[in-house]
């Protein structure tokens, strides 16, 4: 994502980082004062620098219509691919749980990210409601500790209930590969790094698989406005629009509708 997003809007300012426990990852601090992380090789990050919990929260929750049907108490399904940080899977349950909306969270992700750096993250000031994140961190922790930090420790599905009526699933895999067996999803968040980065992701194979997992009438959003990655969406069958970016970031997202 980095390089898309850098190449669009170049550093005005040093941001700062710090280092973490593992040599291919650095924190980045980004504008909004959220933090995001950054792979050593390749400088590609998880986020927009130009603010990481306000990119989430525009191009991912709001412009999908989750937080919508969350606010509505509309049950919800999301599929994500890419879960990272976790910061949007937290954001959109900790809304669901606060309203009392039913939700099914997909997330897919190759990397386990240990605990011990998303504690460096600062996740629980992404939320309204510190306690889901101690509860998550706990979760995550005691995975580890079983699967002995041999990481990743994949493919396989780990289930996590958030809340009485939010239930997570993270599979761990790569999502090139990965079908799904469930209900289409109200809702894709597609957060692969760039294009340029990670084609397979991208692919018109991948997003037809997209396309056949969200329901009718269902969105699959992401920060990339590419002219290509539009047509190839298009061609899967989406109605495909772009979508202004969040305040202080990219200037257009995209929203792909399933007529
Ligand atoms: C831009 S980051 C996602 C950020 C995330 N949405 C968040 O809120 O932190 C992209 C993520 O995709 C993951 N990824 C890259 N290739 C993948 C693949 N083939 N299958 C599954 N996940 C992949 C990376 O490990 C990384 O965590």
């Amino acid at each position: 994502m980095a390089i898309e997003k850098s190449s669009i809007m170049p550093d005005r300012h040093e941001r700062e980082t710090l280092t973490t426990v593992d040599p291919k990852l650095t924190i980045q601090i980004t504008d909004d004062g959220s933090r995001t992380l950054r792979t050593n090789e390749g400088g590609y990050t998880f986020h927009s620098c130009s603010g990481a919990l306000t990119e989430t929260r525009h191009v991912y929750f709001h412009n999908s219509g989750v937080e919508e049907r969350i606010s509505a108490r509309l049950d919800t399904s999301v599929l994500e691919i890419g879960l990272g940080t976790s910061m949007a899977m937290l954001m959109t349950v900790d809304a669901a749980i606060a309203n009392g909306t039913p939700l099914r969270y997909v997330a897919i992700e190759q990397a386990w990210l240990p605990a011990q750096i998303m504690n460096q993250l600062q996740c629980d000031s992404w939320v309204s409601d510190p306690d889901l994140v101690h509860r998550y961190m706990s979760w995550r922790e005691r995975l580890e500790v079983k699967h002995g930090r041999e990481l990743p420790f994949g493919p396989a599905i780990y289930g996590w209930d958030a809340g009485a009526q939010q239930r997570i699933q993270i599979h761990l895999a790569d999502a090139s590969d990965w079908n799904s067996d469930s209900e289409p999803f109200d809702a894709i968040y597609f957060d692969p790094f760039a294009p340029q980065d990670n084609p397979g992701l991208w692919s018109g194979p991948m997003l037809k698989k997209m396309h056949s997992m969200v329901r009718p009438g269902g969105t699959l959003v992401t920060y990339c406005v590419k002219r290509e990655i539009r047509d190839r969406l298009s061609e899967v069958g989406f109605d495909v629009q772009k979508a202004p970016g969040p305040v202080g970031g990219k200037r257009e997202v995209l929203v792909g509708r399933k007529p």
